[in-house]
């Protein structure tokens, strides 16, 4: 479904991605992993054309993404939940979530307000609050509300449980194992190896701007070399 191929990046003069392969199939996790700086974010950046990538090539369900503007990678079903949480702060739960709404209709198998709220109930209860009064925990879940509205093909989650309470953590990772149960297809960049390699069937490994290793989680999990030296685990 994604297939990335010798991906290099740049922010102005200084060259962040050096040569990244990756390749996702539908209705797979993939982990994409690397200590801090390594480029998962400039990875994910360069797939959404944020960053658009020097070299290297994207593919999505066939499509070559050379040249397009991010929004319309977005329209293709790229959903993002960038790092940092943005949601519109001042902006109620509901109008952040109606805000990216396109062909809301779950009769359609599509997402609405209602499977939204299912997913994360506590949005229900604060849907007419203001983003900025939301805990950490309940403005990721609104950040991954707000990717789920544009019905994406392919959700990809950037560190969407950074700096949570484990509670919280929890219930976020049980609502991407649900959509993982539905066939969504979904590229995760998550420190927390301990949720993530259950649920993932596929890593991917950074190192300074490359893929270096490839494989599945359990291979990963039992190699404890592997994992100290691409991971400081
Ligand atoms: N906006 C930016 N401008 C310049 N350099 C950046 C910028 N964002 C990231 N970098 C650099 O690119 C490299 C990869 O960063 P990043 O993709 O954010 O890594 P990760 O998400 O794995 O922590 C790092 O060396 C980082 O300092
Ligand atoms: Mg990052």
């Amino acid at each position: 479904m994604l297939t990335v191929s010798g991906l290099e990046t740049f922010y102005g003069p200084s060259q962040a991605l050096f040569g990244v392969d990756l390749s996702l199939q539908q209705g797979q996790v993939l982990a994409l992993m690397g200590r801090n700086g390594m480029g998962k974010t400039t990875t994910i950046r360069s797939i959404m054309r944020l960053t658009p990538p020097k070299r290297g090539t994207v593919h999505f369900s066939g499509q070559d993404l050379a040249g397009l503007q991010a929004f319309r990678v977005a329209r293709l079903g790229l959903g993002l939940v960038p790092e940092g949480r943005r949601v519109f702060a001042p902006l109620s739960v509901e109008e952040n979530l109606r805000a990216t709404a396109r062909d809301a209709d779950d009769t359609a198998g599509g997402w609405s307000l209602k499977r939204v709220y299912a997913l994360f109930p506590r949005l229900r209860e604060r849907a007419g609050q203001a983003a900025r009064t939301l805990s950490g925990g309940e403005q990721q879940m609104l950040a991954v509300g707000r990717a789920l509205m544009t019905n994406p093909r392919l959700l990809i989650l950037d560190e969407a449980t950074e700096g949570l309470a484990p509670l919280i953590r929890a219930e976020i990772w049980s609502a991407i194992a649900a959509l993982k149960a539905e066939g969504l297809s979904i590229l995760v960049v998550d420190k927390h190896l301990k949720d993530l390699l259950p649920l993932a069937d596929a890593c991917v490994v950074l190192e300074k701007g490359r893929s270096v290793w490839a494989g599945s989680p359990q291979a990963l999990q039992a190699d404890a070399a592997l994992q100290h030296r691409y991971l400081g685990v």
